[in-house]
């Protein structure tokens, strides 16, 4: 009996490693073909940053409070760009919810390189990775291709729509940036949403502008942070997007980021 249940247990573990491993290798191919062709539309991608707030002064404020805020970063018509972008795709963003910590959508990195051009521009762009590495104080680069959350459009359009206190755990061997560009924050009254971005600190809780074209740079891994419940009528799209000093990482650690974003993308996470 034990020796029939062994070679039933040996052939069924056998049959899922086989389909994983071919799983892996067709989703590895996906990823390398959309590489491939990333450097020729980003190419085709004008980026129009308007801002020219003083890099050292950002540096140094981002050095004391591991967060800034820049205003007005791009021209209005590439931002207008991008927020069309983003609303196009809401048909296809992923709808979360676990309770008590997180309910919203997500446009996926993959879905952004077939759908989302401009949005993949921004984020693959010199421009972009200079500020970012200037006022963070080294040089960065954009994080791993299979790391879904590298570049993700995050939609909070129905009531309650948020996310719960939490770090943006680092899971590489350098230090972690998350960078978020607001695309569209309105209510059904006019003005900006109820969702607000909220930092903790020993002084208490503080809210951070996220109106239109507002860039925040921050480290996750260091600041507490959430986004609080939106109110029917809303609107708020954010681009996420993260930059890391060093990609390397480890197996555990890569396994622990595929546990995080089953958070946006549900289970598939584990194994896409
Ligand atoms: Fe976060």
């Amino acid at each position: 009996m034990w020796l029939w249940i062994v070679g039933v247990a040996t052939v069924i573990s056998a049959v899922a490693l086989t389909v994983l491993v071919r799983h892996r290798r067709h989703r590895g191919r996906t990823l390398m073909g959309l590489a491939e062709q990333r450097s020729e539309w980003v190419q085709k991608q004008p980026i129009e940053i308007a801002a020219t707030t003083d890099r050292e002064v950002l540096a140094r404020v981002f050095a004391r409070d591991r967060l800034i805020r820049i205003d007005n970063f791009l021209t209005p018509s590439f931002l207008q760009r991008l927020r069309t972008e983003a609303e196009e795709n809401i048909p296809r963003m992923v709808p979360s919810y676990i309770p008590t910590h997180k309910k919203g959508n997500t446009l996926s990195y993959e879905n952004i390189h077939r759908y989302a051009h401009s949005c993949l521009g921004l984020y693959h762009s010199a421009e972009l990775k200079d500020r970012v590495s200037a006022v963070a104080g080294l040089n960065v680069a954009p994080t791993p291709d299979r790391d879904q959350s590298s570049l993700s459009v995050l939609c909070y359009k129905e009531a309650g729509d948020h996310i719960n206190w939490h770090y943006d755990h680092n899971f590489y061997r350098g230090r972690h940036f998350t960078v978020l560009l607001s695309l569209a924050n309105q209510s059904s009254s006019g003005g900006v949403s109820q969702g607000q971005l909220m930092k903790r600190t020993p002084l208490g809780d503080e809210s951070i502008d996220t109106s239109p074209n507002v860039l925040v740079i921050f480290e996750g891994a260091k600041v507490l942070h959430k986004a609080s419940p939106t109110a029917e009528g809303d609107l708020r799209i954010m681009l996420s997007m993260t930059f890391c000093a060093d990609t390397r990482t480890s197996w555990p650690k890569e396994f622990a980021r595929r546990v995080k974003d089953t958070a946006f993308y549900g289970i598939r996470a584990l194994w896409d």
